[in-house]
């Protein structure tokens, strides 16, 4: 899978592209990361990328023709592994604005050949760059940051993982969000450290009862950290049942609501920030 990345800043890449698994995955010809410079394709004696906002207000907004010039030179770029006949990569802008990144897109964004990522800068990018050139525009949650480079390599690495080979299929399958339900606590020798002991049905060596206490523990720390999980997690019976000695109460089917708030929110101050976190269906 090649990823290719229109910054401004592109050395801000390559620490993360250097280090641990992407660095194998790249290595490997697993995944590979093309970075292309936006103030390249500036054509004035300063380089400008960036402008005033027509209108007035604060900061700089990215100008459309360095931009619009290096999508359309990235799209005219093809090599050995995606050839002449690719059919044209999604063009994504990362943007506070966007829709918010989940799970469910990194899996469908590692089912393509080929990414283009831009990232914003500044206040912003020209909206008419995004008519005429995005296709899709993410963001990575409900905060501000200096600009897009941190949330593009935050896509990268979620993607690149799901790329067969790149990490092992089981940990991938296993993981959190996956199937909708937050992971299992992790124990590793030694059996006793600072006088905490490790759960004693993990050394117990049958493995049906870790296996139980394993699906318990997910459930218990979903309906404690991420109760709005539950309402879209493949749960069984025995779940359901387990959940409702937690204080659980079953959601309403249609209901807007997830109705899992009532027996865990412990505090009652919902600021409203949870909505970011229930869009993906
Ligand atoms: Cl994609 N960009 C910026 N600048 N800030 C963000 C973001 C993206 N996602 C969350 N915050």
């Amino acid at each position: 899978m090649r990823f290719d990345v229109l910054t401004l800043f592109p050395g801000m890449f390559t620490g993360p592209l250097s280090e641990s698994i992407l660095k194998r995955a790249i290595q490997a010809g697993r995944i590979s990361v093309v970075l292309h410079d936006i103030r390249a394709y500036a054509t004035d004696r300063h380089r400008t990328t960036d402008d005033a906002p027509y209108g007035g207000g604060a900061g700089m907004v990215m100008k459309p023709e360095p931009l619009a010039a290096c999508i359309r030179a990235v799209l005219a770029m093809t090599d050995n592994d995606t050839g002449e006949s690719a059919p044209k990569p999604p063009v994504i802008l990362m943007t506070p604005d966007g829709e918010p990144f989940t799970q469910r897109i990194a899996a469908e964004l590692a089912t393509c050949p080929r990414l283009v990522l831009v990232c914003g800068r500044y206040e912003g990018v020209d909206e008419r760059v995004r008519a005429a050139l995005i296709d899709r525009e993410l963001s990575i949650g409900d905060y501000v940051l200096t600009g897009g480079e941190l949330a593009a390599m935050v896509v990268i690495d979620a993607v690149a993982r799901l790329v067969p080979g790149v990490i092992d299929a089981e940990s991938a399958a296993e993981e959190s969000f996956s199937d909708g339900l937050l992971e299992y606590p992790q124990y590793t020798r030694p059996a006793v450290w600072e006088g905490r002991e490790v759960p004693p049905v993990l050394v117990s060596g049958h493995h049906g009862e870790v296996a139980q206490w394993r699906r318990r523990e997910r459930l218990r720390r979903t309906l404690e950290r991420r109760p709005d999980l539950l309402a879209r997690a493949v749960l069984t019976d025995a779940d359901r049942a387990y959940l409702r000695t937690l204080g659980w109460r079953v959601p309403v089917a249609g209901g807007a609501d997830d109705g899992t708030r009532i027996a865990t929110d412990r505090d009652g101050a919902d600021d409203g920030t949870r909505i970011a976190t229930d869009r993906d269906g």
